[in-house]
């Protein structure tokens, strides 16, 4: 749209109005501000019902001081109605809206957000439920919570996971404040962060927000973590490593195993910052890589259309060795097969949002989950790898070729790495089934038929493959 919309004001002609009423079929009544003023005898006293005695409502003159009231009526514009809704709908057409194209920010948008979606979470039963209801009164709502959270901590490879937190940020708060937490429960205080250079903003926000000192990370030639670099930074203070998998930069750390052995070795624990998760939804799961802690941005990875601001949620999923520490409370589901709210949670960190986070995000999360299924996640994560390899194609900037080897985003004609291929496919990765063989898996724990097939004993560290095998299997 070229022309900018006038304001409703400026649309506004004397007279006009957006409504007709039919002329009234009952008689006139007198003027009631008129009686108000001249000392009117209707009876204001609490309790007395205005119009009990008399059809005449009073007005404001008889409520308020003079000097409180108008003058002059309000300066309203008056319009019909074809120009209030012509005004309205082209101001909504001035939004940048996904039935209108594609979304240009950032991660948070770059997915796709059904209809459906939306329609299921303005459902009266789940629109209109009271956050107040009691848990007999809202099942339903309880039960959503209680498989989402399953289904998550099953893509994330998990074990509890709390829907409290409003946005990835907040769920970055959280996980953190529960390792925190459980480095305090064993008595031990440890005061540093590491943080890659690639990280989001966020993460070493969160640390610092969290009382702990960050330490930057560099990334090495092929733009993940360097090795050398996290050993030197590595020591009985350090209390986790904040990583985005795939990073910022759109690349999968193939050390990933390494890395997590490194910081367990340590005593150190592993958030995987899920911002990106959509590269790796169905194909491989943090908890598998090693991770201890995910925090899944529900707006980015599972749709709800969250340019601008919000709502959003942040569900945060941990190893069992942390789920003591989640905030209270959790949905729980009773032998009877009831669902209820468990507040009985003695080392939780606390509540971190009223009620139970943002409900209609989740619903919209759920939705999105069950409308796909696990072959459905898969192919989106593997869409998502593809377009982003696609767009970087269509975006080849010559100067950065230099930066990466070939096979991560360099060249074709960069051979600087040995055996970089002309025509390459690209750098953006989502993990691969490797990461999906070696890590815990619930089959049949789940709210119905689970999302993955596969298996593993469940154990923290690096997922059960040998560094050395990882190092190996590298594209050098
Ligand atoms: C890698 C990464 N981490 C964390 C966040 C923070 O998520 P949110 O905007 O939901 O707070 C973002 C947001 O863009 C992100 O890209």
């Amino acid at each position: 749209m070229n022309t900018i919309e006038p304001l409703i004001f400026e649309l506004s002609r004397p007279g006009r109005r957006g409504f007709s009423l039919p002329a009234p079929d009952v008689p006139d009544v007198p003027d009631a501000g008129a009686g108000a003023e001249a000392g009117s005898a209707i009876d204001h006293s609490p309790g007395h019902a205005v119009g009990a005695d008399t059809a005449v409502d009073p007005g404001p003159a008889a409520w308020l001081p003079a000097g409180r009231l108008r003058a002059e009526p309000p300066a309203l514009p008056e319009v019909a109605e074809v120009d209030v809704v012509r005004h309205f709908t082209r101001l909504s057409q001035l939004n940048h809206a996904v039935d209108t194209g594609f979304y240009p920010l950032g991660s948070c948008t770059m997915k796709y957000s059904p209809r459906v979606n939306e329609d299921a979470a303005r459902l009266p039963g789940f629109a209109g439920l009271h956050p107040h209801a009691p848990d007999d009164l809202a099942q339903g709502a309880l039960q959503l919570m209680w498989e989402l959270a399953r289904y998550l901590a099953e893509i994330g490879g998990m074990d509890r996971v709390t829907l409290q937190p409003a946005a990835g940020a907040h769920g970055e708060l959280v996980g953190m404040l529960v390792i925190r937490a459980y480095h305090e429960q064993r008595g031990e205080r440890r005061g540093k962060v590491l943080v890659p250079d690639s990280a989001h903003g966020t993460n070493p926000a969160t640390a610092r927000m969290c009382g702990f000192d960050v330490v930057t990370v560099r990334s090495d030639d092929r733009g993940g973590v360097d090795l050398g670099d996290l050993e030197r930074v590595l020591d009985g203070d350090v209390a986790a490593l904040m990583l985005t998998n795939p990073n910022t930069l759109g690349l999968f750390d193939e050390n990933i195993h390494l890395i997590a052995r490194l910081v367990h070795d340590a005593g150190g624990l592993l958030y995987y910052d899920g911002a990106n998760a959509n590269a790796i939804l169905g194909v491989s799961r943090p908890g598998d890589m090693g991770f201890d802690v995910v925090h899944f941005n529900l707006h980015k990875t599972f749709s709800t259309p969250h340019g601008g601001g919000g709502p959003g949620a942040g569900a945060v999923g941990v190893k069992p060795a942390l789920a003591p520490f989640l905030p209270a409370p959790l949905v729980e589901r009773a032998p009877d097969g009831r669902f209820f709210l468990q507040d009985n949670l003695p080392l939780s960190i606390g509540r971190v949002h009223a009620f139970h986070g943002n409900f209609a995000v989740l619903v919209r999360a759920y939705t999105y989950i069950r409308m796909l299924g696990p072959e459905g996640l898969r192919r989106v994560g593997e869409n998502a790898v593809l377009n982003a390899n696609y767009l970087l194609r269509r975006l080849w900037l010559p100067p950065a070729d230099d930066l990466l080897p070939a096979d991560r985003g360099g060249s074709p004609d960069d051979r600087a790495d040995g055996d970089g291929e002309q025509g390459d496919p690209g750098p953006v990765r989502g993990g691969d089934d490797r990461d999906r063989r070696a890590g815990p898996h619930r089959a049949g724990e789940g709210p119905g038929r689970p999302l993955y097939d596969g298996g593993g004993a469940p154990g923290r560290g690096a997922g059960g493959a040998a560094p050395g095998a990882v190092l190996a299997r590298r594209r050098r």
